[in-house]
């Protein structure tokens, strides 16, 4: 017995996405995605012009990878089926070297006894669906359940855990808000249909994962991020913080797990007649297609206050309800500038338990970001990063407590395996438990913390 010991059959693992690590090659029928449509575009956008070719190579490497994550305690792994690379067309034909891909994958882990954790999609619209509106383009939740379906049929007799998507607010904010994803164009309205439109198909896929008589679970992977108000007593900080709260995170969790929306922010959205548009039935669908698990993933929390200055958009934004604000005295990671708050997972969790019907969760990501990585590594060529191992037990620490105190929590997996190609950022911040050298044909070193992570997951905990 450890001192912070987790309940049998809890999963450690970590996460990964298809376009962040599989990569491209001749002749592998993958279509376009938006990130190879935009690299193709502005490459100068992207952190030193490093496109989505040049990920980890995981498409040619499976054995080899595979080994590595049974070498770091793994027993359970997530990655993402690129829609791109099965249906290259967004709908339609299928690529037979994608289903053979993926089949190896899938196989390859479960002879390894690790179950596979498949999610759907991971910010990667197929061009040619972005060329007809992509999330806005209610036509796009029809190519996206002709997707899901042919996931299920294909691999849905071996994956027994399915996530419809990823961070689905990360599209919203960065496609239509804050332009860090293609379109890249700042437009609430639009913002506000594409997230009702990856809700409606989320919900599309579960309807369809049952009518398919489907035997595992599926849910949807969120990113919390939860909402603290700088002065509880103050009523308009306190008011700025709920909605923080439902546009970033209830806006998903509510329907995927209740079944509806928040009232608070549907009063919200109308009263700036920014409603989206939706068939009366879509309601319908949503409250009878809630997640069997739901995915948290939790980085850092939300500090926010009443608005007292004008924000600097000339159009509606969420800026409008709130505003941001540096809290002083709080810990920074120095190696990339994200708050660290490791409460704040305890906080997600405890939230799910008592407001959310305590549905069965798991740490789906969390994970500490580090610019120029290579400089701590060592004479034999790892890389000891004792801040991710700090990091990752801080965390783990305030998920045993909240299992203590009832939270149904299944799992931990920590954000990302072997470090990858992160959007426009690429490699500029390192997550990985193996680092990866681009420059010496992406061999693997497995780091300190990965060898540390096999220790607590065949301990299944740890003594810290
Ligand atoms: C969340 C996303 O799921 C993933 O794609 C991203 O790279 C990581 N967080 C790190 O920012």
């Amino acid at each position: 017995m450890t001192k912070y010991q987790f309940p049998q059959d809890f999963y450690w693992g970590s996460a990964a996405s298809g376009p962040q690590s599989e990569g491209r090659y001749e002749g592998d029928g993958k279509g376009d995605s938006i990130w190879d449509l935009w690299y193709k575009k502005q490459p100068e956008l992207f952190f030193n012009q490093v496109g989505p070719e040049k990920t980890s190579q995981a498409y040619i490497r499976i054995k080899e990878d595979v080994a590595l994550l049974k070498a770091t305690g793994h027993n359970s792994y997530r990655t993402s089926i690129q829609w791109s690379r099965l249906i290259p067309e967004g709908r339609g034909a299928v690529n037979p070297a994608a289903v053979a891909f993926y089949n190896e994958l899938i196989d390859e882990l479960i002879a390894n006894d690790i179950e596979p954790f498949i999610n759907m999609y991971h910010f990667d619209m197929p061009a040619v669906l972005q060329a007809e509106g992509g999330w806005t383009n209610r036509a796009t939740v029809d190519a996206y359940e002709e997707y899901a379906r042919t996931c299920f049929e294909l691999f849905g007799d071996r994956v027994k855990k399915w996530f419809t998507h990823n961070e689905p607010i990360v599209p919203v904010e960065g496609g239509y808000l804050y332009e860090f994803h293609y379109p890249a164009i700042v437009n609430l309205k639009d913002a506000v249909q594409v997230a009702f439109h990856e809700m409606l198909s989320s919900a599309r896929a579960i309807a369809a994962y049952r009518e398919m008589k489907q035997d595992g679970t599926i849910g949807i992977v969120l990113n919390l991020t939860p909402s603290y108000p700088r002065d509880e007593n103050n009523a308009a900080d306190v008011k700025a913080a709920q909605f923080a709260d439902a546009f970033f995170n209830r806006s998903f969790l509510d329907p995927s797990v209740k079944g509806e929306y928040p009232a608070d922010l549907v009063a919200d959205l109308k009263a700036i007649d920014m409603l989206p548009t939706y068939e009366a039935a879509d309601l319908e669908l949503i409250k009878n297609n809630t997640v069997d698990l739901l995915g948290i993933n939790y980085y850092q929390p939300r500090r926010i206050k009443a608005r007292e200055t004008a924000h600097n958009y000339t159009v509606p934004m969420p800026e409008d309800f709130f505003e941001t604000y540096d809290m002083p005295g709080k810990k920074m990671n120095p190696y990339r500038g994200w708050e660290i708050y490791e409460k704040g997972i305890y906080d997600c969790l405890t939230n799910i338990r008592e407001n959310y019907g305590n549905i069965p969760c798991y740490i789906s990501e969390n994970g500490m970001g580090v610019e120029n990585e290579e400089r701590f590594i060592d004479e034999n060529g790892q890389i000891n990063d004792d801040y991710r191992i700090e990091f990752v037990t801080d965390h783990l620490k305030f998920v045993h407590q909240a299992i203590q105190e009832g939270s149904n929590v299944k799992g931990y997996h920590m954000w990302t395996f072997i470090d990858n190609w992160s959007w426009l950022n690429a490699y500029k911040n390192r997550y990985g438990f193996v680092s990866l050298d681009l420059a010496n044909d992406g061999k693997r070193t497995i780091k300190k913390s990965g060898h540390w992570y096999k220790e607590v997951a065949t301990n299944n905990g740890f003594d810290a």
